[in-house]
């Protein structure tokens, strides 16, 4: 049986149980407090899942005004409203029952308004799918790959943004494939320097130049093979931004840290490093994606309560600095996603899409997992 289909049941048989008591409570069979009391712990659940429910589809700020309310209004509104409810000459048991019963109103009647208020909220941060080849394709087979994105584009909702960053050696050949659609160009990398002798490494300006929007920084395989430090990346986030351009920058822990439950500190301080030396106005043209370097090319994926945990973490981590602005940054999850797997993934609230690596090489693939957006 699905899981729904047990919950209908469950709810239609607690219905009915709920519905024989109140009858036998009116008759001498069960004395009536029983019925109060089943009613009383009914009315608490709800008000607890409501709650919940709520809470997670919150921003932090937001979250601790909901909490406020729930209890704030409760403990005082309750006051006038359990004196009303109790009768004058009311013992002090039935004046317990009427505070707690005012409260359990009030309470739930908060709930409910919150849930409904943000039931529906659309989330309005951008929903991308990036795919970052890495050193993968040689330009004719980029330029295929590319052709074929663009080809079953029109079969995914427009609400998605994709991504395609090639290796530099087929960005001008790729951008060329992708004129007069919507996909956008990223690059997987860019020099810390403007310009000058350093040789072998591209600018900022001439990725810019060939019609990227994106640059891709402090991915875990430059930061563990090119030995990328923070001190780089803030050098490299300068260049980006100079040009124009939106980093999509890295962050994730390895398999040690992770085991360690070191994975909130190793994020916090990627983020802290860098993240946190933006201004408030570069800071909105940031998007972040959270890569656990143990998912990535090893089909091992984060579950999505472990990724929506880290996702709410990482927006937290960037409230702290900036504020209600943390709400609008696109954060995506990066690490084995697949056409099996996006779908509950990105439905987690923190979630806005994916940077995904091998399914990217498959033009049928990546599309697919932009299918995976429901919300
Ligand atoms: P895979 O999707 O191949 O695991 O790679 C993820 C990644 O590193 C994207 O940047």
């Amino acid at each position: 049986m699905s899981s729904e289909r047990s919950l209908r049941t469950a709810g239609i048989a607690v219905s009915i149980a709920f519905l024989a008591l109140a009858v036998l409570s009116s008759t001498d069979v069960l004395p009536p407090w029983i019925f109060r009391a089943v009613l009383f712990l009914l009315g608490a659940l709800l008000w607890g899942w409501l709650l919940i429910r709520t809470y997670r589809t919150l921003q932090p700020r937001q979250r601790g005004w909901m909490l406020f309310w729930q209890y704030a209004l409760p403990l005082f509104g309750s006051l006038p409203l359990s004196e009303w409810i109790a009768p004058q000459d009311a013992t002090r048991w039935e004046r317990i029952d009427a505070r707690l019963t005012a409260v359990l109103a009030i309470g739930l009647f908060i709930a409910i308004i919150y849930y409904f208020i943000h039931k529906n909220k659309p989330n309005m941060r951008k929903k991308i799918v990036a795919g970052n080849w890495k050193m993968n394709t040689l330009p004719a087979e980029g330029v295929e790959l590319a052709k074929g994105v663009v080809a079953g584009r029109g079969e995914v909702c427009s609400c998605v943004n994709f991504i395609v960053c090639p290796p530099f050696t087929h960005l001008a050949q790729v951008a060329e494939a992708l004129k007069g659609s919507d996909v956008e160009l990223g690059a997987q990398n860019c020099a810390a320097e403007a310009k000058g002798a350093y040789t072998g490494e591209i600018a900022a300006s001439m990725i810019a130049a060939l019609g990227c929007k994106y640059v891709i920084l402090g991915h875990s395989e430059r930061r563990q093979y090119y030995g990328e430090t923070s001190e780089t990346l803030n050098k490299k986030m300068e260049q980006v931004y100079a040009n124009g351009l939106t980093p999509i920058y890295c962050v994730g822990e390895n398999l040690d840290e992770r085991e360690a439950g070191k994975h909130f500190d190793v994020v916090k301080a990627q983020i802290e490093e860098v993240v946190y030396n933006l201004s408030e106005e570069q800071f909105k043209n940031l998007v972040i994606a959270y890569e656990p370097v143990w998912a990535i090319g090893t089909g091992k994926t984060a579950t999505a309560e472990q990724a929506q945990e880290i996702h709410a973490y990482i927006r937290e981590v960037l409230a702290a600095k900036f504020g209600a602005a943390a709400a609008e940054t696109a954060i995506l999850y990066g690490g084995s996603c697949k056409p099996s797997n996006a779908a509950e993934i990105f439905a987690k609230e923190d979630v806005d899409g994916g940077l995904i690596g091998g399914a990217a090489l498959k033009a049928e693939d990546f599309l697919a997992i932009g299918k995976g957006f429901a919300k």
